[in-house]
C-alpha cells in the first residue's frame, strides 16, 4: 500500500474554518495520544541557534515559540537543498510551514525510526515537552495565533483533509486527533478502482482552496491501486501593502541575472519609511514591508552588487536571519520592487530523504502502525507533492491588467537610502508574533514568463 502525500499552498487566501475550542482548550482537553511516543535519547548540547539570549515574547507560549523556530530551522534547510539543486537562475518558492505540519500529522502513526526521523528532520524533538505527542497541542495552538482572522488585515488560511481508500479502515485514535488538532476529516474515496476520478476531486479540493491558484497537484498516475491515503494541507495568503506602490510609479528596469544576462522587468517603485538595516559589512541590505494588520510582513534580503546571493545563501542560519531583522531600523528609503509571479512545483520527496528522513519512503522500512486498523508495517510514504505560486504586485494582491509603461528617467534625491532589488534576492513571508516563516524563496529571474 502506498500512503501519498501532498501540500499546496497558495497566496490569496478564503475562508478560515474556525473551531475556537481548540484554541481554548488546556493539554488535557485533548485526546492526543498517538500509537508510539517519542523521548528523545539524551539530552542534546544546545544548538548555537537556540540560545537562551533570544527570549520568548510576553504572551506567547514558550512551546510555541519553540515550535515556530523548529519549523523556520526546516524551512531554512529545505530552501538550501533547493538553492542546491536549482541553478543560480532560477526562482524558488516554498511553503515550509505546510510540510511541517502534514508531516506532524503523519506523526501520529509512525513508530520506531520512521517516528524518530520525522523527529529530527523537522527539528520537533528540540521543543521541550516531554513526549512527542504534546507537539500536536502545540501546533494547534500555533495554528490558532497563526490564522485567526483579523479585521481588514492580511488573510491567512490553512487546510487539512484526508483522503482514504474507502476498502480501507483507518484508526479511529488517528482520525479523532487529525479531525481536532488539524481540522482534517477524512474523506473516502475509491482510489482502486476509480483512480483518475479520485485524483480529480482532490485536485479540485486543492485548487477551491487556493482561489484555483494551484491546480493539478496531483500529477496524472499519482493515485494507484496501491494508494491507501493522501493527506493533503492547504494554504493561502492575501495581503495588501500597508503602503502600497503606486501605479503610475512602475516602470520596466533592468534585473541583472546571477549569469550576468539582463532583462527588463516591470518594475515598482515608492519612497518611505520602512525597517531596513544595512548588515555583515555592507554587503546585504535588509527591508521589511509590512502588510495591512502588521501581523505579517515580507522580509527582503538583497546582497550588493558585488556579492553573490549564493553566498549570503551558503552563510545563512535562522541566528543570521533573526540578527538582520534585529538590526532593522525606520529608515527613509527609496524602494525599487520587481513585480513578480513565480511558481513552483516538485517533488520532496528526494530533498527530506536528503536531510534525514529515509525509513518512511521504503515500504520494507516505514513504520506507519498507527494509519490503519491492525495495519502495522504495510504503509508507506510513496511520494510528496509540493506547488507553490505568488504575485506580487503594488497592491500587494493579484490585480490583473497592470501595464507596465516605458518612461525613462525618474528621479530620486541622492542622499535617501536606496534598495534597489535590479538582481536576485531572497524574501520571506513570516507572522511576526510566532516569528513564523510561511513562505519563503528567491527571485532570481522575475522576467520569466
Ligand atoms: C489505533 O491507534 C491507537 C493508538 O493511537 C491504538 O491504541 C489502537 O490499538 C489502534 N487500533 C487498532 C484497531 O489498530
Ligand atoms: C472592521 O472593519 C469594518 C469596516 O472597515 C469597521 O467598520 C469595523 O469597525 C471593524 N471592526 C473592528 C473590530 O475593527
Ligand atoms: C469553494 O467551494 C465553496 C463551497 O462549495 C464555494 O462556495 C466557493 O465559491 C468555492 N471557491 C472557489 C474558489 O471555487
Ligand atoms: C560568509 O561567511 C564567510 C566565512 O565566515 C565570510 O568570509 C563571508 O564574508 C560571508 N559572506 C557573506 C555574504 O555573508
Amino acid at each position: 500500500m502506498h500512503l501519498l502525500f501532498l501540500f499546496s499552498l497558495s497566496i490569496w487566501g478564503v475562508i478560515a474554518h474556525k473551531h475556537p475550542d481548540i484554541c481554548t482548550a488546556k493539554p488535557k482537553d485533548i485526546p492526543v495520544n498517538p500509537m508510539c511516543i517519542y523521548r528523545k535519547p539524551v539530552k542534546k548540547v544546545q544548538e548555537a541557534d537556540w540560545t537562551e539570549q533570544e527570549k520568548t515574547p510576553e504572551s506567547t507560549n514558550p512551546r510555541v515559540w519553540e515550535l515556530s523556530k523548529a519549523n523556520s530551522k526546516f524551512a531554512m534547510e529545505l530552501y538550501k537543498i533547493l538553492a542546491d539543486s536549482k541553478s543560480d537562475t532560477e526562482n524558488i518558492l516554498i511553503a515550509p510551514l505546510g510540510i511541517s505540519q502534514a508531516f506532524s500529522m503523519t506523526k501520529l502513526g509512525a513508530c520506531d525510526n520512521t517516528l524518530k526521523e520525522i523527529m529530527e528532520v523537522f527539528y520537533f524533538d528540540s521543543v521541550s515537552a516531554k513526549a512527542s505527542d504534546q507537539i500536536h497541542f502545540f501546533f494547534a495552538k500555533l495554528n490558532c495565533r497563526l490564522y485567526r482572522k483579523v479585521n481588514g488585515s492580511a488573510e491567512l488560511v490553512s487546510a487539512n483533509k484526508l483522503f482514504g481508500e474507502k476498502s480501507l479502515t483507518f484508526n479511529e485514535t488517528f482520525q479523532t486527533i487529525s479531525e481536532i488538532v488539524y481540522r482534517a476529516k477524512l474523506q473516502p474515496l475509491n482510489f482502486k478502482e476509480k483512480a483518475e476520478e479520485s485524483r480529480n476531486i482532490i485536485n479540485a479540493w486543492v485548487a477551491n482552496k487556493t482561489e484555483n491558484r494551484i491546480k493539478d497537484i496531483l500529477p496524472k498516475g499519482a493515485i494507484t491501486d496501491l494508494t491507501s491515503l493522501i493527506l493533503v494541507n492547504a494554504i493561502y495568503f492575501k495581503g495588501q501593502w500597508k503602503s502600497m506602490f503606486d501605479d503610475d510609479n512602475t516602470k520596466l528596469e533592468i534585473f541583472h541575472k546571477a549569469d550576468g544576462q539582463t532583462c527588463a522587468t516591470a518594475t515598482m517603485y515608492q519612497e518611505s519609511i520602512f525597517r531596513y538595516a544595512s548588515v555583515l559589512n555592507d554587503q546585504v541590505q535588509v527591508l521589511e514591508l509590512p502588510y495591512k494588520g502588521e501581523a505579517i510582513t515580507m522580509l527582503l534580503v538583497l546582497p550588493q552588487v558585488n556579492v553573490a546571493l549564493s553566498q549570503v545563501e551558503q552563510n545563512l542560519t535562522i541566528d543570521v536571519l533573526q540578527t538582520m531583522m534585529e538590526s532593522m531600523r525606520e529608515t527613509t528609503i527609496s524602494i525599487h520592487m520587481p513585480k513578480y509571479e513565480i511558481e513552483d512545483s516538485f517533488s520532496l520527496k528526494e530533498k527530506l530523504q536528503q536531510i534525514g528522513l529515509v525509513d518512511i519512503f521504503n515500504p520494507e522500512t516505514a513504520k506507519l502502525p498507527g494509519i490503519v486498523e491492525g495495519g502495522s508495517g504495510v504503509l508507506y510514504v510513496s511520494d510528496v507533492y509540493h506547488k507553490t505560486q505568488m504575485t506580487v504586485n503594488e497592491e500587494g494582491s493579484e490585480a490583473s491588467g497592470s501595464t507596465a509603461v516605458v518612461i525613462s528617467g525618474r528621479s530620486f534625491p541622492v542622499h535617501r537610502k536606496v534598495f534597489k532589488a535590479n538582481r536576485p534576492f531572497l524574501f520571506c513571508i513570516r507572522e511576526v508574533t510566532s516569528n513564523t516563516i510561511v513562505f519563503m524563496g528567491r527571485v532570481s529571474d522575475p522576467c520569466s514568463e
